[in-house]
């Protein structure tokens, strides 16, 4: 593979990673919540949107952001109520609740099944 290859194969996953990044922020409505509704009647796009954001904001912090898909539920079972913790503390107040952490879990689930 010569240079001018390797700079072109960069340069198409570059911009098919862009592609990427924008389609996901559009398609969001598209997200397919038909597991998470099984295991969890009723759940829906708010809910989704509310626990997204809640991890976002918070979950970033002091490292980056891991992917849903990166843990299993029985780990984010495990690590979550650990990190909500650690997430107050370090804040001094509140800033993820019982009901908060409870829509990062679901979201969680829902954005890797
Ligand atoms: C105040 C800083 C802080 C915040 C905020 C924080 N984390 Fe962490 N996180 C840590 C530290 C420190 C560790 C490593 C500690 C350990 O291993 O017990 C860690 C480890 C983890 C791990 C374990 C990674 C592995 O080894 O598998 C996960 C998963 C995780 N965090 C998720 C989260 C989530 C979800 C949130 C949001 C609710 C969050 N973190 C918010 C500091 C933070």
């Amino acid at each position: 593979m010569n240079t001018h290859h390797l700079f072109t194969t960069a340069a198409t996953f570059a911009v098919v990673a862009l592609l990427a990044a924008c389609g996901t922020a559009k398609t969001q409505s598209e997200i397919n919540l038909s597991a998470a509704q099984v295991k969890y009647p009723g759940y829906g796009m708010d809910a989704f949107s509310a626990g997204q954001t809640l991890y976002t904001a918070n979950c970033g912090r002091c490292h980056p952001a891991h992917t849903p898909s990166s843990h299993t539920e029985e780990q984010w079972a495990k690590w979550v109520p650990k990190m909500v913790a650690m997430a107050n503390k370090n804040a001094r107040t509140v800033v993820i609740d019982e009901p908060g952490q409870e829509l990062i879990l679901k979201f969680l689930y829902a954005a890797s099944h």
